[in-house]
């Protein structure tokens, strides 16, 4: 292997050597890995589909000497997409000879940020015009005929008042989301005691299961390990959960919250806590299961709507355990309810001096 070949192949960007038939003459190890049905010799327009004239682009850079790009997007169920620059490789003055390398830069993940966000925005506005779509009616109902009908002003009032609510809990939800995301990579250093974390937010699930009739029992181990966070997000994050427990479960149903030191086999494999909510509701079909996590993904849009959900709760608690290095798993059995564990690493022990 020439020094040249092991140089390219220690490149990890696919890169491709073409000749003037506009042939493989080279191919480096990323490009064969990136792109299963290359070889030498092939025409390289076969890989997928080009964003323009292929051959005409590269002729012209072989003729021209001159460098060019084009995009391709391959045709495998992934349509990755590539931006191709394409350099030629000889002096002017033997130009007979002439290589073009092509070096190859997927743009995928750049595509699927894009398309994210725009289906971000999208979303957030659905959501908020809903609700001023509604306000708008009342307020013109109000001015018009239940102007001088006190108990029509008083209902469409509390309409109102409900509409209002629900955009608050939305911005809320989408603050707490975007100011955790700003700060995913920074793990925090507090040394937190779970005990009372738990405890609080327990407390502030209390009076939403006395409101809907709910049972909440805790199984809390009395002193847990410490672990690295920040309270109040971890709290929000047990508050969440909670919240969907309660209000997505059968009526008289009990919410149990249990928090032990997790098993040696636990999916952090190390010394983590397990905190899980149990609740005694119709379950989540195993299909939705992967998809609970995303922004405003619900089973049930109408009757998320009735219990006041935004959509961003579990895509908050999500979050939250990925900036603590921590995990939520999901199991659920229909016609018996859920369980939502969040395993979360146990700091390390502090020494004294
Ligand atoms: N404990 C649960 N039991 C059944 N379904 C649940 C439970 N927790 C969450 N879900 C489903 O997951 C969806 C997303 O939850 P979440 O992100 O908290 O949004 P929201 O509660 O605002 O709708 C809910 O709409 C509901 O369909
Ligand atoms: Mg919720």
């Amino acid at each position: 292997m020439t020094t040249r070949t092991k140089l390219l192949d220690s490149i990890s960007v696919p890169i491709v050597v073409l000749n003037s038939d506009l042939c493989v003459a080279l191919a480096n190890e990323d490009a064969l890995t990136s792109f299963p049905t290359l070889e030498t010799g092939m025409e390289l327009e076969r890989l997928g589909n080009w964003n323009s004239d292929f051959i005409a682009v590269l002729k012209g850079a072989l003729s021209d000497q001159e460098a060019a790009s084009l995009t391709l997007v391959t045709d495998d169920t992934f349509q990755r997409e590539f931006l191709v620059s394409v350099k030629t490789l000889t002096a002017p003055d033997q130009a007979s000879d002439t290589t073009l390398a092509l070096t190859f830069i997927d743009q995928t993940p750049l595509r699927v940020a894009k398309s994210m966000r725009s289906d971000f925005v999208a979303n957030v506005s659905h959501e908020i015009r809903s609700p001023l779509t509604a306000i708008s009616g009342f307020v013109e109902t109000l001015q018009g005929e239940a102007q001088n009908d006190p108990e029509a002003r008083a209902l469409f009032l509390d309409l109102m008042g409900k509409e209002v609510v629900r955009m608050t809990n939305l911005v809320s939800d989408l603050l707490s989301l975007s100011k955790v995301e700003a700060k995913e990579s920074r793990a925090p250093k507090n040394r937190l005691n779970l005990n009372q974390t738990i405890l609080q937010a327990v407390e502030s699930a209390t009076s939403l299961a006395r409101k809907r009739g709910k049972n909440l029992e805790c199984q809390i181990e009395p002193s847990l390990p410490t672990a690295l966070g920040k309270r109040d997000h971890l709290a929000r994050a047990l508050i969440n959960l909670l919240e969907n427990a309660i209000n997505y479960s059968r009526e008289d149903g009990t919410v149990t919250v249990t928090a032990q030191v997790a098993p040696a086999d636990n999916p952090l494999k190390r010394d983590a806590v397990m905190i899980a909510v149990r609740d005694q509701g119709e379950g989540i079909p195993a299909r939705e299961i992967p998809r609970l996590t995303e922004r405003f993904y619900r089973v049930d849009k109408s009757r998320s709507r009735n219990v006041g959900g935004t959509g961003l709760g579990l895509a908050i608690v999500k979050h939250i355990l990925v900036r603590h290095r921590g995990i939520l798993t999901i199991e659920s059995t229909l016609g018996e309810g859920s369980t939502f564990t969040a395993y979360l690493p146990v700091a390390a022990p502090q020494h004294k001096n």
